[in-house]
């Protein structure tokens, strides 16, 4: 099945009502220097205890009204993401590009397009982070650059251009494209350049045209790319679709799959086999790791969709060598709010990764958001929370997706004038594109929801009316200040940031485990149905030990201490500390 959110488009569910919250002030926010927020964690690298938030820049803070986002109003709304409790931030692409894949299609991987400022832009936004104790992680396209860089427009003018071999560039077979492999976004993987009269090869749009990375020259040349941005001072990468870089050398044809995968249109009937994960991409990860190890404290995340667990631990190396932090992207596959399927991701999740460090996602800027996929309904906020607590508590380093912090929804066009995604317009209307979950983040109610003076570049939703920081902010009982109380109890905990992790029974409905460290035992428990549910003390293992409410979902955590059991609200997350 084809990943990148195409086949995520078959967990959409019906619109979602909105529920009130009063509105009140925001306070303003000032960018002088700050401490870094303090942390229990003892000795464990930065990344395994940090807290990552991912920024789509299109859509965070425009502050020339354009109706873009743009690097300026990221760093103007540092404090409230350092005041959130985020440690982390990573930022899909910025560079030079013409948009068509809204910045996956790079043409100058040393420059920022100027849509979302300058390199001194930049450069005030990451000394700006630093000086907060936070990190950024910019996004690195190995796999394609875009049509207009200035690569392939020599690649592609002649076949004897030096720079022909950095694509991939192929005779037809028989009239038609050199075999059956499907582009990503639908339509053939290969497109014909009349100019030369051969095919080149690209995974995801034609105007992203893969680069051969067995040409020596051109691991060079990304290489130099990566330290540019390296020396610049960024603390890592999220690498994007490395299971591509490499394509069987004998371009077998790929399996045709017998039936439709489900949601997904006649152009994804394909089994992926000589396209993607092959052995090479172990080899030059290594390679990679290499040169980012050569600067201490950096880390490489990964955008993997292995098709299982056992595919995802090939991510981390053989020595762990290869990727900090691969993502582990399989909650994203649990459809409906499941106890159960939750649990057996974890499981599965620990017991194939063992000891290695893995990563909790909901989800992402391809991917429908998290609050629209497990909504009921009638408890969409509650439901909302209970997610957030259990990224925040697993083992693991959690991944938030901009605007999860306040229950954003997907906004999807209503009709194909309206999209900006040229894979919803292809596929429309099975697929309508990714433009629902890359939505303006609301910061007030008012016009334009705080995000710009302009035009937003897509329609700020219905719900940010009440859904927004400054409405949010004001109301104790709103997701945002719900994630904030997370995130500080998290911060606070040694069980939270490093402790083992335990299953606590296998109740259908409730998804409870213990995570454990020297001196602090930490239950929490979920409870993903409509009914009230029973967790009895003794199942947890803890024996006589009584245990303190920390933080509920559903209001103040009670004073008491509990001694035989806990009973959980419908819809209720708890955390407690066992003594
Ligand atoms: C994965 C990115 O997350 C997605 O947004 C993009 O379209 C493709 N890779 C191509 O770069």
């Amino acid at each position: 099945m084809k990943h990148t959110g195409c086949g995520a488009k078959r967990f959409r569910v019906a619109r979602i009502p909105v529920i009130m919250f009063l509105a009140a002030g925001l306070t303003a926010a000032a960018v002088a220097a700050r401490p870094a927020l303090p942390t229990a964690h003892k000795t464990t690298p930065w990344w395994q205890h940090a807290v990552f938030y991912e920024v789509y820049p299109r859509s965070f803070q425009d502050t020339d009204g354009d109706g873009v986002g743009d690097l300026n109003g990221i760093t103007a709304k540092l404090d409230y993401l350092h005041d959130l409790g985020v440690d982390a931030l990573w930022i899909t692409p910025f560079y030079p590009s013409p948009q068509v894949d809204f910045g996956y299609d790079i043409s100058d991987y040393e420059n920022v397009d100027p849509s979302f400022g300058n390199l001194a832009d930049f450069d005030r936004l990451l000394d700006a982070a630093h000086q907060r104790g936070m990190k950024i992680l910019m996004d690195m396209v190995l796999n394609h650059t875009s049509d207009q860089h200035p690569w392939f427009i020599e690649s592609r003018s002649s076949r004897t251009d030096p720079k022909r071999d950095w694509y991939i560039w192929r005779d037809g077979n028989k009239g038609g494209p050199p075999n059956n492999w499907i582009s990503v976004f639908g339509g053939p993987a290969w497109t014909f350049d009349p100019r030369t009269g051969q095919w080149f090869y690209h995974y995801f749009y034609p105007q992203q045209p893969d680069l051969n990375w067995r040409n020596p020259a051109v691991e060079k040349a990304m290489f130099d790319q990566v330290s540019f941005w390296l020396k610049r001072g960024v603390d890592g990468f999220r690498l994007d679709a490395v299971a591509n870089l490499f394509e069987d050398p004998r371009l077998r044809d790929n399996p045709v799959l017998p039936s439709l995968v489900a949601g997904s249109t006649t152009e994804h009937q394909e089994k992926e086999i000589y396209d993607t994960d092959l052995p090479e991409v172990h080899t030059e990860l290594q390679r990679l790791r290499k040169l980012t190890d050569a600067y201490p404290g950096r880390v490489l995340v990964g955008e993997t969709w292995p098709p299982s667990m056992a595919g995802l631990l090939k991510y981390y190396g053989p020595d762990n060598n290869e990727l900090q932090l691969p993502f582990n992207f399989f909650f994203t596959k649990v459809s409906k709010l499941d106890a159960a399927a939750f649990r057996s991701e974890v499981e599965e999740t620990e017991r194939v990764l063992d000891d290695r460090w893995t990563t909790w996602v909901l989800s992402n800027h391809d991917l429908t958001r998290a609050y629209t996929r497990y909504a009921d309904g009638r408890h969409n906020d509650q439901i909302a929370k209970i997610l957030g607590t259990m990224v925040l508590t697993l083992r693991g380093t959690p991944f938030i997706y901009y605007g999860e912090e306040l229950g954003m929804q997907n906004n999807d066009p209503k009709t194909i004038d309206e999209v900006r995604d040229p894979v919803g317009k292809r596929e429309w209307p099975t697929n309508k594109g990714r433009d629902g979950e890359r939505t303006p983040l609301p910061w007030t109610p008012g016009r334009g929801a705080g995000f710009t003076t302009g035009k937003p570049w897509l329609p700020i939703q219905p719900s940010a009316r009440t859904y927004n920081v400054e409405t949010e902010s004001a109301d104790p009982a709103s997701i945002l200040n719900y994630y904030k109380a997370l995130l500080r109890l998290r911060r606070e905990s040694p069980a939270l940031l490093d402790g083992e992790y335990q299953t606590v029974g296998d109740d259908p409905h409730v998804f409870a485990y213990l995570r454990k460290a020297a001196g602090q035992t930490v239950v929490v428990a979920l409870n993903m149905s409509a009914d009230p549910q029973r967790l009895d003390l003794p199942a947890t293992g803890l024996g006589q030990r009584s245990l303190k409410p920390m933080l509920s979902s559903l209001g103040p955590a009670d004073e008491g201490t509990v001694k035989r059991g806990i009973t959980l609200k419908p819809f209720e997350a708890m955390v407690l500390s066992a003594r």
